[in-house]
């Protein structure tokens, strides 16, 4: 069983520090108490190779992850290739229409068959020139005509499971994985309303942070630092204590409310769009967040949806993917729309800026001896709904 290493014991004691040589997942049992009485997770947590294979074997195989929006591969013989923690796939639209998602390895020797994304008619690998459409099916491949029990027909790039929720693209690497309906069908109780397939995007940031994933994660449920950090970004958030929110599954939530967000005010003039429910084109006000189960983080408004995607690199490492749509109809109401978008597109930038210096400072203390967690605030609720659900699903009850 891996073992967490290179722990101080002087920092054990019923603090939530794991002893040395203890096994993953020791330490854990005072941030499972409640709130009042809870602690933060120990470092090991945010740092220990072995418990990010781990996570990986538990969550990101098999979850259904959300990788793309379609309109992002719309056409015939678009492409996309990604990492999903070290696990390369293509997912691409086949000349029939549909999407398919794949392993981008050979089913030669395993070479990468497609690289970055674009529009192709056919890959070639580049190594002995097996080909293949854009479904993953082998259309050729050279002195294979006498290989016993080799059937072209059959051969093909080893599929992933692939679905659309409201224009997103999940992918799913269990096949034994139940349909995506099934996994997003709490999540969408709460934001289907929002009709998100008829939202179209104006625009996709990307950074990396030298952190955890799980702290970003835990960054975007943590009320308690608003103030602080973004009292100019983040104006007339609702305080930590008159905060409505439903809990879901493995972390996730979603908590409704009404305030004023200025940088909206270029999109108002549009109109909320025009599907929501008559209760929510009421009230222009009107904003909600939630979490979806491992990397999935929404705030929705009537006049845009903000979605931002953790994809862990490393025990260390973490990139973001931050996707602003807008209802689809804003692109023929409004020939400036881009000019409208260009503050919003630029605060979710400056947001995420505010935050990194505190996560990544957060991130190089926690490996280091004098790094003790602390008690959690009645503030960070949502923190320790996040983590406890987290350490049922890596540790169980
Ligand atoms: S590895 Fe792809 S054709 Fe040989
Ligand atoms: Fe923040």
């Amino acid at each position: 069983m891996a073992t967490v290493e290179n722990i101080d014991p002087r920092k054990s004691g019923g603090r939530g520090r794991a002893a040395p040589g203890t096994p993953i997942g020791g330490g854990i049992e005072k941030s499972r108490l409640p709130l009042a009485e809870a602690w933060h997770l120990p470092g090991y947590i945010y740092e220990s190779p072995e418990l990010f294979a781990l996570e990986k074997d538990k969550i990101y195989m098999k979850d259904w992850l959300a990788v793309a929006r379609a309109e992002e591969i719309a056409a015939p013989g678009d492409f996309m290739t990604f990492e999903i923690v070290g696990e390369p796939i293509v997912v691409s639209r086949h000349k029939d229409g549909q999407l398919y998602a794949y392993y981008n390895s050979c089913a030669h020797r395993g070479v990468a068959v497609a690289a970055g994304r674009g529009n192709a008619a056919k890959f070639t690998c580049p190594y002995h020139a097996w080909t293949y459409d854009l479904s993953g099916k082998l259309l050729g491949a050279g002195f294979m005509d006498n290989v016993e029990g080799f059937d072209p027909e059959t051969c093909r790039l080893r599929p992933v499971k692939l679905d659309v929720w409201e224009g997103w693209v999940f992918v799913n690497f269990d096949e034994r994985a139940a349909p995506l309906a099934e996994f997003v069908a709490e999540f969408a109780g709460a934001f289907g309303r929002f009709g998100q397939g008829r939202f179209k995007l104006t625009g996709k940031m990307e950074s990396t942070f030298d952190c955890n994933w799980k702290l970003i994660n835990e960054n975007f449920v943590d009320l308690y630092h608003f103030q602080t950090l973004h009292p100019t970004t983040l104006v007339n958030w609702p305080k930590p204590g008159s905060y409505p929110w439903t809990p879901m599954r493995h972390g996730g939530y979603a908590t409704f409310y009404e305030n004023n967000m200025p940088v909206l005010d270029s999109l108002r003039p549009l109109g909320p769009a025009p599907w929501l429910p008559d209760e929510i084109k009421a009230k222009p006000m009107f904003g909600g967040a939630g979490f979806l189960t491992p990397n999935f983080t929404t705030f929705v408004r009537p006049y845009s949806i903000a979605q931002i995607i953790v994809w862990p690199l490393g025990p260390n490492r973490t990139h973001l993917c931050q996707y602003i749509t807008v209802p689809e109809n804003y692109f023929d109401l409004a020939p400036d729309l881009m000019d409208r978008v260009k503050e919003l597109h630029e605060l979710m930038t400056i947001i995420t800026e505010e935050d990194r210096p505190m996560i990544e400072s957060l991130q190089k203390r926690v490996g280091t001896r004098g790094f003790k967690p602390g008690r959690l605030s009645t503030g960070e609720f949502l923190v320790h709904h996040y983590i406890n659900d987290y350490l049922e699903r890596m540790f169980g009850a």
